[in-house]
Protein backbone atom coordinates (compact mmCIF):
# COMPACT_ATOMS: atom_id res chain seq x y z
CA UNK A 1 0.00 0.00 0.00
CA UNK A 2 1.69 3.18 -1.34
CA UNK A 3 1.38 6.29 0.62
CA UNK A 4 2.41 10.01 -0.60
CA UNK A 5 2.94 12.92 1.56
CA UNK A 6 3.44 15.99 -0.72
CA UNK A 7 5.41 19.13 1.23
CA UNK A 8 3.87 22.17 0.78
CA UNK A 9 4.44 24.50 3.70
CA UNK A 10 7.52 26.89 2.43
CA UNK A 11 6.85 30.24 1.66
CA UNK A 12 8.52 30.48 -1.13
CA UNK A 13 9.35 34.38 -1.21
CA UNK A 14 11.97 34.19 -4.32
CA UNK A 15 8.68 33.92 -6.59
CA UNK A 16 7.78 37.40 -5.07
CA UNK A 17 4.25 36.88 -5.45
CA UNK A 18 1.16 37.12 -3.30
CA UNK A 19 0.39 33.52 -4.72
CA UNK A 20 1.54 30.72 -2.60
CA UNK A 21 4.52 29.02 -4.14
CA UNK A 22 2.91 25.89 -5.22
CA UNK A 23 -0.17 27.23 -6.36
CA UNK A 24 1.96 28.80 -9.53
CA UNK A 25 0.82 27.88 -12.88
CA UNK A 26 2.74 25.54 -15.42
CA UNK A 27 0.33 25.73 -18.73
CA UNK A 28 -3.22 24.97 -16.78
CA UNK A 29 -2.45 23.49 -13.35
CA UNK A 30 -0.33 24.31 -10.47
CA UNK A 31 2.75 22.77 -9.58
CA UNK A 32 1.17 21.24 -6.64
CA UNK A 33 -1.01 19.41 -9.31
CA UNK A 34 0.94 17.98 -11.18
CA UNK A 35 3.25 16.54 -8.29
CA UNK A 36 -0.53 15.08 -6.92
CA UNK A 37 -0.95 13.76 -10.59
CA UNK A 38 2.62 11.96 -10.65
CA UNK A 39 1.58 10.26 -6.91
CA UNK A 40 -1.32 9.24 -8.71
CA UNK A 41 0.54 7.91 -11.55
CA UNK A 42 2.62 5.77 -9.31
CA UNK A 43 -0.32 4.10 -7.59
CA UNK A 44 -0.80 6.29 -4.61
CA UNK A 45 -3.84 5.56 -2.49
CA UNK A 46 -3.70 8.27 -0.36
CA UNK A 47 -1.84 11.49 -0.44
CA UNK A 48 -1.63 13.89 1.95
CA UNK A 49 -0.23 17.49 1.67
CA UNK A 50 1.09 19.71 4.50
CA UNK A 51 0.52 23.41 4.60
CA UNK A 52 1.66 25.86 5.92
CA UNK A 53 2.66 29.53 4.53
CA UNK A 54 -1.23 30.52 3.01
CA UNK A 55 -2.99 27.27 3.74
CA UNK A 56 -6.47 28.52 3.25
CA UNK A 57 -5.39 29.74 -0.22
CA UNK A 58 -3.18 26.06 -0.88
CA UNK A 59 -6.44 23.67 0.83
CA UNK A 60 -8.63 25.80 -1.53
CA UNK A 61 -7.21 25.38 -4.68
CA UNK A 62 -6.60 21.56 -4.52
CA UNK A 63 -8.73 19.94 -6.85
CA UNK A 64 -8.06 16.26 -6.11
CA UNK A 65 -9.15 14.22 -3.29
CA UNK A 66 -6.16 14.81 -0.65
CA UNK A 67 -5.59 14.95 2.66
CA UNK A 68 -4.67 18.14 5.04
CA UNK A 69 -1.91 18.33 7.63
CA UNK A 70 -0.89 21.50 8.83
CA UNK A 71 2.66 22.51 9.98
CA UNK A 72 2.30 26.00 11.73
CA UNK A 73 6.05 26.31 11.90
CA UNK A 74 8.63 25.68 9.19
CA UNK A 75 11.04 23.89 11.16
CA UNK A 76 12.52 21.62 8.47
CA UNK A 77 11.54 18.91 6.21
CA UNK A 78 11.49 16.22 8.89
CA UNK A 79 9.34 18.66 11.13
CA UNK A 80 6.77 19.05 8.13
CA UNK A 81 6.65 15.09 7.83
CA UNK A 82 6.46 14.92 11.45
CA UNK A 83 3.25 16.28 11.19
CA UNK A 84 1.59 13.53 8.65
CA UNK A 85 2.46 11.11 11.22
CA UNK A 86 -0.72 9.19 12.15
CA UNK A 87 -1.27 10.05 8.07
CA UNK A 88 1.89 7.59 7.43
CA UNK A 89 0.91 5.11 9.93
CA UNK A 90 3.05 1.80 10.45
CA UNK A 91 2.10 0.11 7.23
CA UNK A 92 2.77 -0.08 4.14
CA UNK A 93 5.46 2.38 1.97
CA UNK A 94 5.18 6.11 2.20
CA UNK A 95 6.96 8.24 -1.00
CA UNK A 96 7.46 11.68 0.50
CA UNK A 97 7.44 14.53 -2.41
CA UNK A 98 7.68 18.25 -2.75
CA UNK A 99 5.01 20.81 -3.98
CA UNK A 100 7.53 22.55 -5.54
CA UNK A 101 9.28 20.22 -8.15
CA UNK A 102 6.24 19.62 -10.39
CA UNK A 103 8.54 18.12 -13.17
CA UNK A 104 8.55 14.25 -11.55
CA UNK A 105 6.80 11.95 -13.72
CA UNK A 106 5.35 8.80 -11.91
CA UNK A 107 7.16 6.28 -14.23
CA UNK A 108 9.98 7.52 -12.00
CA UNK A 109 8.67 6.98 -8.91
CA UNK A 110 7.67 3.75 -10.15
CA UNK A 111 11.07 2.59 -10.67
CA UNK A 112 12.05 4.09 -7.64
CA UNK A 113 9.37 1.29 -6.00
CA UNK A 114 10.40 -1.33 -8.11
CA UNK A 115 14.16 -0.71 -7.12
CA UNK A 116 12.92 -0.15 -3.57
CA UNK A 117 11.30 -3.85 -3.55
CA UNK A 118 13.37 -5.77 -5.52
CA UNK A 119 16.25 -4.70 -3.40
CA UNK A 120 14.59 -5.00 -0.28
CA UNK A 121 15.41 -1.14 1.39
CA UNK A 122 14.00 0.69 4.54
CA UNK A 123 14.55 3.80 2.48
CA UNK A 124 15.35 4.58 -1.25
CA UNK A 125 16.04 7.91 -1.89
CA UNK A 126 16.25 9.63 -5.56
CA UNK A 127 19.39 11.15 -6.49
CA UNK A 128 20.99 12.53 -9.66
CA UNK A 129 24.02 13.72 -11.20
CA UNK A 130 24.65 17.48 -11.45
CA UNK A 131 27.44 19.56 -12.96
CA UNK A 132 26.60 22.24 -10.05
CA UNK A 133 25.51 20.78 -6.48
CA UNK A 134 25.38 23.67 -4.40
CA UNK A 135 23.11 24.23 -2.52
CA UNK A 136 22.15 20.90 -2.46
CA UNK A 137 22.40 17.62 0.43
CA UNK A 138 25.32 15.28 -1.21
CA UNK A 139 24.74 11.36 -1.32
CA UNK A 140 27.85 10.33 -0.02
CA UNK A 141 29.35 6.46 -0.77
CA UNK A 142 31.57 4.73 0.51
CA UNK A 143 34.41 3.58 -1.57
CA UNK A 144 32.73 0.31 -2.40
CA UNK A 145 29.85 3.02 -4.08
CA UNK A 146 27.80 2.05 -0.84
CA UNK A 147 25.81 4.59 0.05
CA UNK A 148 26.54 6.06 3.70
CA UNK A 149 24.39 9.37 4.04
CA UNK A 150 22.72 12.39 2.88
CA UNK A 151 24.86 15.81 4.29
CA UNK A 152 23.34 19.40 3.86
CA UNK A 153 25.40 21.48 1.94
CA UNK A 154 25.86 24.04 5.20
CA UNK A 155 26.74 20.81 6.91
CA UNK A 156 28.84 19.33 4.40
CA UNK A 157 32.89 19.61 4.30
CA UNK A 158 35.11 20.58 1.07
CA UNK A 159 34.96 16.89 0.25
CA UNK A 160 31.96 16.46 0.38
CA UNK A 161 31.00 19.46 -1.38
CA UNK A 162 32.73 18.15 -4.60
CA UNK A 163 30.74 15.39 -4.79
CA UNK A 164 28.44 16.12 -7.79
CA UNK A 165 25.41 13.17 -6.44
CA UNK A 166 22.45 14.78 -4.84
CA UNK A 167 19.85 14.10 -2.86
CA UNK A 168 16.82 14.94 -5.37
CA UNK A 169 14.33 15.10 -1.67
CA UNK A 170 12.29 12.07 -2.75
CA UNK A 171 12.38 9.35 -0.80
CA UNK A 172 10.30 5.97 -0.46
CA UNK A 173 10.47 4.57 3.45
CA UNK A 174 9.04 1.41 5.04
CA UNK A 175 6.29 3.75 7.01
CA UNK A 176 7.00 1.99 9.71
CA UNK A 177 10.85 2.61 9.91
CA UNK A 178 10.14 6.40 9.02
CA UNK A 179 7.45 6.91 12.21
CA UNK A 180 10.19 5.48 14.35
CA UNK A 181 13.19 7.04 12.67
CA UNK A 182 10.99 10.66 12.79
CA UNK A 183 10.88 10.66 16.86
CA UNK A 184 15.14 10.40 16.89
CA UNK A 185 16.28 13.32 14.48
CA UNK A 186 17.23 16.26 16.14
CA UNK A 187 17.89 20.34 15.15
CA UNK A 188 21.78 19.67 15.61
CA UNK A 189 22.71 21.10 12.61
CA UNK A 190 24.34 24.34 10.88
CA UNK A 191 20.34 25.33 10.12
CA UNK A 192 18.72 24.17 13.86
CA UNK A 193 16.31 22.58 11.51
CA UNK A 194 14.64 18.92 11.38
CA UNK A 195 16.58 17.34 8.23
CA UNK A 196 14.64 14.44 6.91
CA UNK A 197 17.45 13.28 5.29
CA UNK A 198 18.91 12.80 9.19
CA UNK A 199 16.05 9.58 8.91
CA UNK A 200 18.36 7.67 7.00
CA UNK A 201 21.58 7.98 9.26
CA UNK A 202 18.83 6.84 12.10
CA UNK A 203 17.55 3.87 9.88
CA UNK A 204 21.20 2.89 8.85
CA UNK A 205 22.25 3.31 12.50
CA UNK A 206 19.68 0.73 13.07
CA UNK A 207 20.81 -1.55 10.69
CA UNK A 208 18.26 -1.47 8.54
CA UNK A 209 19.29 -1.08 4.57
CA UNK A 210 18.87 2.05 2.63
CA UNK A 211 20.18 2.91 -0.79
CA UNK A 212 20.02 6.11 -3.25
CA UNK A 213 18.48 5.19 -6.57
CA UNK A 214 19.88 7.39 -9.13
CA UNK A 215 17.95 9.35 -12.13
CA UNK A 216 19.82 10.24 -15.04
CA UNK A 217 16.68 12.32 -15.53
CA UNK A 218 18.03 15.40 -14.14
CA UNK A 219 15.40 17.93 -15.32
CA UNK A 220 12.40 15.52 -13.04
CA UNK A 221 14.47 16.70 -9.73
CA UNK A 222 14.38 20.73 -10.31
CA UNK A 223 12.52 22.54 -7.97
CA UNK A 224 11.14 26.08 -8.40
CA UNK A 225 11.96 28.54 -6.76
CA UNK A 226 11.65 31.83 -8.85
CA UNK A 227 9.98 32.97 -12.03
CA UNK A 228 12.90 32.22 -14.99
CA UNK A 229 12.55 28.54 -13.41
CA UNK A 230 9.08 28.66 -13.65
CA UNK A 231 9.06 29.54 -17.13
CA UNK A 232 12.16 26.80 -17.89
CA UNK A 233 9.97 24.30 -15.73
CA UNK A 234 7.18 25.58 -18.35
CA UNK A 235 9.32 24.94 -21.46
CA UNK A 236 10.04 21.84 -20.16
CA UNK A 237 6.79 20.22 -19.59
CA UNK A 238 5.07 21.70 -22.58
CA UNK A 239 7.58 19.56 -24.91
CA UNK A 240 6.60 16.84 -22.82
CA UNK A 241 3.34 17.20 -23.91
CA UNK A 242 3.47 18.29 -26.89
CA UNK A 243 5.92 15.56 -27.60
CA UNK A 244 3.74 12.91 -26.54
CA UNK A 245 0.57 14.43 -28.66
CA UNK A 246 2.88 14.71 -32.01
CA UNK A 247 4.15 10.65 -31.48
CA UNK A 248 0.30 9.34 -30.93
CA UNK A 249 -0.40 11.07 -34.70
CA UNK A 250 -1.34 14.89 -33.62
CA UNK A 251 0.58 17.30 -36.30
CA UNK A 252 1.63 20.16 -33.99
CA UNK A 253 3.38 23.03 -36.62
CA UNK A 254 4.95 24.86 -34.16
CA UNK A 255 5.29 23.16 -31.21
CA UNK A 256 7.36 25.86 -29.36
CA UNK A 257 4.05 28.23 -29.83
CA UNK A 258 1.38 26.28 -28.69
CA UNK A 259 0.36 25.13 -24.94
CA UNK A 260 -1.94 22.28 -24.56
CA UNK A 261 -2.67 21.35 -20.98
CA UNK A 262 -1.72 18.01 -19.69
CA UNK A 263 -5.57 17.10 -19.34
CA UNK A 264 -6.83 17.73 -23.08
CA UNK A 265 -7.30 14.99 -25.41
CA UNK A 266 -5.98 15.64 -29.13
CA UNK A 267 -6.87 12.73 -31.27
CA UNK A 268 -4.71 11.73 -34.56
CA UNK A 269 -4.77 13.56 -37.19
CA UNK A 270 -6.23 16.91 -35.96
CA UNK A 271 -3.92 19.85 -36.80
CA UNK A 272 -3.06 22.47 -34.46
CA UNK A 273 -1.71 25.66 -35.75
CA UNK A 274 0.91 28.34 -34.44
CA UNK A 275 -0.33 30.40 -31.47
CA UNK A 276 -2.88 28.03 -29.75
CA UNK A 277 -3.73 27.37 -26.37
CA UNK A 278 -6.01 24.01 -25.49
CA UNK A 279 -6.59 23.69 -21.50
CA UNK A 280 -8.54 22.26 -19.13
CA UNK A 281 -10.84 18.68 -19.85
CA UNK A 282 -10.88 19.60 -23.48
CA UNK A 283 -10.86 16.86 -26.27
CA UNK A 284 -9.85 17.82 -29.85
CA UNK A 285 -11.41 15.52 -32.68
CA UNK A 286 -9.72 13.51 -35.73
CA UNK A 287 -9.28 16.03 -38.70
CA UNK A 288 -9.70 19.25 -36.77
CA UNK A 289 -7.64 22.29 -37.40
CA UNK A 290 -7.26 24.52 -34.72
CA UNK A 291 -5.49 27.73 -34.86
CA UNK A 292 -3.42 29.86 -35.73
CA UNK A 293 -3.65 31.84 -32.65
CA UNK A 294 -7.04 30.44 -30.98
CA UNK A 295 -7.87 29.51 -27.32
CA UNK A 296 -9.72 26.52 -26.17
CA UNK A 297 -10.63 26.06 -22.61
CA UNK A 298 -12.80 23.25 -21.64
CA UNK A 299 -14.62 22.80 -24.55
CA UNK A 300 -14.87 19.56 -27.31
CA UNK A 301 -14.26 20.27 -30.54
CA UNK A 302 -15.63 17.72 -33.18
CA UNK A 303 -14.01 15.88 -36.33
CA UNK A 304 -12.69 18.32 -39.11
CA UNK A 305 -14.35 20.97 -37.71
CA UNK A 306 -12.10 24.30 -37.74
CA UNK A 307 -11.57 26.92 -35.05
CA UNK A 308 -9.46 29.81 -36.95
CA UNK A 309 -8.05 32.74 -34.79
CA UNK A 310 -10.82 32.47 -32.27
CA UNK A 311 -11.80 31.62 -28.27
CA UNK A 312 -14.04 28.99 -27.21
CA UNK A 313 -15.03 28.62 -23.59
CA UNK A 314 -17.02 25.34 -21.68
CA UNK A 315 -18.69 24.48 -24.81
CA UNK A 316 -19.44 21.70 -27.36
CA UNK A 317 -18.69 22.07 -30.75
CA UNK A 318 -19.99 19.17 -33.54
CA UNK A 319 -18.73 17.63 -36.48
CA UNK A 320 -17.22 19.88 -39.60
CA UNK A 321 -18.14 23.30 -38.45
CA UNK A 322 -16.02 26.28 -38.57
CA UNK A 323 -15.63 28.90 -36.85
CA UNK A 324 -13.49 32.43 -37.26
CA UNK A 325 -11.96 34.18 -37.72
CA UNK A 326 -11.91 36.38 -34.89
CA UNK A 327 -15.21 34.37 -32.99
CA UNK A 328 -15.61 34.22 -29.36
CA UNK A 329 -18.13 31.27 -27.82
CA UNK A 330 -18.42 32.08 -24.58
CA UNK A 331 -19.72 29.13 -21.86
CA UNK A 332 -22.57 26.97 -22.35
CA UNK A 333 -23.03 26.60 -25.95
CA UNK A 334 -24.06 23.60 -27.94
CA UNK A 335 -22.78 24.12 -31.51
CA UNK A 336 -23.88 20.89 -33.95
CA UNK A 337 -22.52 19.78 -37.11
CA UNK A 338 -21.62 21.46 -40.37
CA UNK A 339 -22.26 25.07 -39.26
CA UNK A 340 -20.93 28.47 -39.82
CA UNK A 341 -19.96 31.02 -37.30
CA UNK A 342 -18.04 33.53 -39.00
CA UNK A 343 -15.90 36.73 -38.03
CA UNK A 344 -17.15 38.85 -34.93
CA UNK A 345 -19.43 36.58 -33.96
CA UNK A 346 -20.48 36.44 -30.43
CA UNK A 347 -22.25 33.20 -29.00
CA UNK A 348 -23.36 32.52 -25.32
CA UNK A 349 -25.71 30.06 -23.60
CA UNK A 350 -27.07 28.57 -26.47
CA UNK A 351 -27.82 26.19 -28.77
CA UNK A 352 -27.28 25.89 -32.35
CA UNK A 353 -28.38 23.14 -34.28
CA UNK A 354 -27.30 21.32 -37.54
CA UNK A 355 -26.82 23.26 -40.80
CA UNK A 356 -27.49 26.71 -39.46
CA UNK A 357 -24.82 29.70 -40.19
CA UNK A 358 -23.89 32.77 -38.17
CA UNK A 359 -21.56 34.60 -40.89
CA UNK A 360 -20.71 38.34 -40.07
CA UNK A 361 -21.15 40.52 -36.98
CA UNK A 362 -23.80 39.31 -35.00
CA UNK A 363 -24.14 38.32 -31.42
CA UNK A 364 -26.30 35.38 -29.86
CA UNK A 365 -27.05 35.22 -26.17
CA UNK A 366 -29.24 32.97 -24.36
CA UNK A 367 -31.24 31.77 -27.82
CA UNK A 368 -32.22 28.93 -28.77
CA UNK A 369 -31.67 28.15 -32.82
CA UNK A 370 -32.96 25.25 -35.13
CA UNK A 371 -31.71 23.54 -38.31
CA UNK A 372 -30.52 25.49 -41.38
CA UNK A 373 -31.42 29.14 -39.79
CA UNK A 374 -29.43 31.84 -41.81
CA UNK A 375 -28.22 35.06 -39.52
CA UNK A 376 -28.02 37.78 -41.95
CA UNK A 377 -25.13 40.23 -40.75
CA UNK A 378 -25.26 41.98 -37.75
CA UNK A 379 -28.22 40.79 -35.37
CA UNK A 380 -27.88 40.81 -32.29
CA UNK A 381 -30.07 38.86 -29.59
CA UNK A 382 -31.38 41.51 -27.26
CA UNK A 383 -31.09 38.74 -24.44
CA UNK A 384 -31.01 41.43 -21.16
CA UNK A 385 -34.02 43.99 -20.37
CA UNK A 386 -31.69 45.40 -17.40
CA UNK A 387 -32.94 43.40 -15.18
CA UNK A 388 -33.33 39.85 -16.36
CA UNK A 389 -32.06 37.50 -19.11
CA UNK A 390 -34.28 36.48 -21.34
CA UNK A 391 -34.48 33.70 -24.27
CA UNK A 392 -34.82 33.52 -27.86
CA UNK A 393 -35.98 30.45 -29.62
CA UNK A 394 -35.61 30.59 -33.82
CA UNK A 395 -36.56 27.47 -35.02
CA UNK A 396 -35.51 25.60 -38.15
CA UNK A 397 -35.14 27.05 -41.59
CA UNK A 398 -36.16 30.36 -40.30
CA UNK A 399 -34.40 33.68 -42.01
CA UNK A 400 -33.39 36.83 -40.22
CA UNK A 401 -32.78 39.58 -41.98
CA UNK A 402 -29.36 41.65 -41.69
CA UNK A 403 -29.35 44.09 -38.74
CA UNK A 404 -32.11 42.23 -36.93
CA UNK A 405 -32.88 43.15 -32.83
CA UNK A 406 -34.38 39.74 -31.41
CA UNK A 407 -35.92 41.09 -28.35
CA UNK A 408 -36.02 37.80 -25.73
CA UNK A 409 -38.05 36.30 -25.04
CA UNK A 410 -39.29 36.37 -28.54
CA UNK A 411 -39.99 33.16 -30.85
CA UNK A 412 -39.57 32.95 -35.01
CA UNK A 413 -41.44 29.75 -36.28
CA UNK A 414 -40.03 27.97 -38.67
CA UNK A 415 -39.68 29.42 -42.20
CA UNK A 416 -40.50 32.55 -40.73
CA UNK A 417 -38.59 35.31 -42.34
CA UNK A 418 -37.67 38.73 -40.26
CA UNK A 419 -36.90 41.51 -42.57
CA UNK A 420 -33.17 43.39 -42.49
CA UNK A 421 -33.33 46.40 -40.08
CA UNK A 422 -36.77 45.10 -38.20
CA UNK A 423 -36.56 45.34 -34.23
CA UNK A 424 -38.44 41.80 -33.67
CA UNK A 425 -40.69 42.20 -30.29
CA UNK A 426 -43.21 39.68 -31.75
CA UNK A 427 -43.37 36.16 -32.11
CA UNK A 428 -43.20 35.71 -35.64
CA UNK A 429 -45.24 32.76 -36.82
CA UNK A 430 -44.55 29.64 -39.69
CA UNK A 431 -43.94 31.49 -43.12
CA UNK A 432 -44.58 35.06 -42.20
CA UNK A 433 -42.20 37.63 -42.80
CA UNK A 434 -41.66 39.98 -39.43
CA UNK A 435 -41.35 43.48 -40.35
CA UNK A 436 -40.87 46.13 -37.74
CA UNK A 437 -39.24 49.46 -39.50
CA UNK A 438 -40.22 52.61 -40.12
CA UNK A 439 -41.35 52.92 -43.87
CA UNK A 440 -39.36 54.77 -45.97
CA UNK A 441 -40.61 58.40 -47.63
CA UNK A 442 -37.92 60.03 -50.20
CA UNK A 443 -38.45 64.32 -49.00
CA UNK A 444 -37.61 65.74 -52.56
CA UNK A 445 -34.88 68.08 -53.01
CA UNK A 446 -34.34 68.26 -48.90
CA UNK A 447 -30.23 68.61 -49.69
CA UNK A 448 -30.79 71.40 -52.06
CA UNK A 449 -32.85 73.19 -49.37
CA UNK A 450 -30.49 72.31 -46.78
CA UNK A 451 -27.55 73.64 -48.48
CA UNK A 452 -29.33 77.01 -49.30
C1 LIG B 1 16.02 19.76 0.61
C2 LIG B 1 16.89 18.68 1.22
C3 LIG B 1 18.17 18.51 0.39
C4 LIG B 1 17.83 18.25 -1.05
C5 LIG B 1 16.90 19.33 -1.59
C6 LIG B 1 16.42 18.96 -2.96
C7 LIG B 1 16.49 18.75 3.62
C8 LIG B 1 16.98 19.20 4.93
N1 LIG B 1 17.23 19.06 2.57
O1 LIG B 1 16.71 21.00 0.77
O2 LIG B 1 18.90 17.42 0.89
O3 LIG B 1 19.00 18.21 -1.82
O4 LIG B 1 15.75 19.46 -0.76
O5 LIG B 1 15.67 20.02 -3.49
O6 LIG B 1 15.47 18.10 3.54
N2 LIG B 1 9.10 22.39 3.59
C9 LIG B 1 8.04 22.34 4.45
N3 LIG B 1 8.22 22.59 5.76
C10 LIG B 1 9.45 22.90 6.26
C11 LIG B 1 10.54 22.95 5.39
C12 LIG B 1 10.34 22.68 4.05
O7 LIG B 1 6.92 22.05 4.02
O8 LIG B 1 9.52 23.12 7.49
C13 LIG B 1 8.89 22.10 2.18
C14 LIG B 1 9.11 23.31 1.29
O9 LIG B 1 7.89 24.00 1.07
C15 LIG B 1 9.64 22.69 0.01
C16 LIG B 1 10.33 21.42 0.48
O10 LIG B 1 9.83 21.15 1.77
O11 LIG B 1 8.61 22.32 -0.87
C17 LIG B 1 11.85 21.55 0.49
O12 LIG B 1 12.23 22.51 1.42
P1 LIG B 1 13.51 23.40 1.22
O13 LIG B 1 13.68 24.25 2.39
O14 LIG B 1 13.45 24.07 -0.10
O15 LIG B 1 14.67 22.29 1.22
P2 LIG B 1 16.06 22.44 0.54
O16 LIG B 1 16.86 23.41 1.29
O17 LIG B 1 15.89 22.68 -0.90
CA1 LIG C 1 14.41 23.83 -2.26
Amino acid sequence: MLKVVILAAGAGTRMKSKIPKVLHKIIDKSMLDYVIDSAIEAGALEVCVVVGHMKDQVMAEVKHQVVFVEQDEQLGTGHAVMQAKSFIGTEGQTLILFGDTPMITGSTLKKMQAYHQKTNQTVTVLSTLVEDSSGYGRIVRDQDGEFMKSVEHKDASDDERAIKEINSGRYLFEAKALVDALVKITTDNTQGEYYLPDTLNVIMDACMKDDAMVTSDYQEILGINNKVQLAEAGKIIQTRINQKLMLSGVTITDPEHTYIGKDVTVDADAIILPGTTIVGLSHVSEDAIIGPNSYIDSSIIGEGTKINQSNVFNSKIGEHTTVGPYAYIRPNCTIGNHIKIGDFVEIKNAIIEDGSKVSHLTYIGDADVGKNVNFGCGTVVVNYDGVNKNRATIKDNAFIGCNTNLISPVVVEENAYTAAGSTISKNVPSYALGIARAKQINIDDWVKRKRN
